[in-house]
């Protein structure tokens, strides 16, 4: 397990982290998922024993990231924000590098390097210049090595920013595996798509502060939001929003000039209920599409502000 308890970091006048506290539990996929800005990277420095806390702890199975260094480093593969590959070597010498900074050598970081890259599909790649790869193959070998050593937990700081969809989906897939394989996973990322698709529990970060954490059901049970009806048409930004805000069993969410969006509060008469009231209105209404509840109206209703991809 990581336990992290009353973590705070500040530059300046800013507290990156103001105090966290969270518990990643053995086999699951933690997602962290905030704004940019918000703190992730801060806190998983101060994890991974790259930055010193100004308060509080962090533990690894029991054992403290500060007190007892190499054994926590042992079990903790970190994959940074930033790519950190050499591009003039391939993929296989990045590895070895690495790997030996990390005391594997000979056969078995051969038998290592085979297996990471085959893991995360670049075997047939091994021995290209990594200055020939792609941006989506580049991350896939950052992943690669923070997998080397085949640590118990793996740290994530937005493994998908700066790709392509189909990128991005591989990364997901590679990430999916290796926590089926019994890796436990703190995911940090800006993008709530992902971290409802792929994540077990959810953080959701705000400023250097948890604004709370749970399952997605969890989350948005919470929050009182279920559906998110999004109305497209053409509204008067007035009239829709003293309408809209009217409606019993509804949360405005924002209104513009060819959208609108309520939320269908779960302790209301509901979506059957709601629908008609808002279609047989004056509003000038084309369309309408109605979204599960997500995390979109969680965010929205902890910050009175977007979460924007
Ligand atoms: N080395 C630094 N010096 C000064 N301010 C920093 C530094 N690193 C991060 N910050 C600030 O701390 C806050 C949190 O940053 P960060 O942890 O990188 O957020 P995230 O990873 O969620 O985007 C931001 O306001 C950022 O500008
Ligand atoms: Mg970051």
């Amino acid at each position: 397990m990581i336990k992290i308890e009353g973590l705070q970091k500040s530059y300046g006048e800013i507290k990156a982290v103001d105090g966290i506290d969270l518990e990643v539990h053995d086999g699951e996929i933690f997602g962290l998922l905030g704004p940019n800005g918000a703190g992730k990277t801060t806190t998983i420095s101060m994890i991974s024993g790259v930055l010193k806390p100004d308060a509080g702890r962090v533990t690894i199975d029991d054992a403290d990231i500060w007190l007892e260094p190499k054994k926590v480093k042992r079990s903790l593969g970190v994959v940074p924000q930033e790519i950190a590959v050499y591009e003039d070597l391939t993929a296989r010498d990045n590895l070895s590098f690495w790997g030996s900074l990390h005391a594997l050598r000979g056969k078995n970081l051969r038998g290592r390097i085979d297996d990471a890259l085959g893991r995360v599909g670049l075997a047939d790649r091994a021995d290209s210049l990594v200055k020939t790869f792609s941006g989506g193959m580049k991350r896939r070998l950052n992943l690669c090595m923070g997998l080397l050593h085949r640590p118990k937990f793996l740290l994530l700081d937005e493994p998908t920013v700066g790709i392509d969809p189909q990128a991005r989906l591989s990364i997901l897939e590679i990430v999916r595996e290796v926590a089926g394989a019994g890796t436990t996973v703190l995911y940090t990322t800006h993008y709530m798509e992902e971290a409802q698709e792929l994540c077990d529990r959810i953080a959701i970060i705000d400023h250097g502060k948890i604004l709370t954490i749970g399952t997605l059901d969890e989350l948005t049970r919470q929050s009182g939001e279920g559906e998110v009806l999004k109305l497209i048409g053409s509204f008067d930004e007035m009239t829709a929003t003293r309408f809209l805000s009217g409606v019993p069993g509804v949360k405005l969410l924002r209104v513009m000039e060819d959208t609108a969006m309520v939320s269908v509060r779960t302790d209301g008469p509901g979506l059957l209920a709601v629908l008609p009231s808002i279609l047989e209105s004056d509003l000038t209404i084309d369309d309408v599409s109605i979204q599960k509840p997500s995390l979109q109206s969680v965010f929205i209703s902890l910050t009175g502000r977007e979460l924007r991809d």
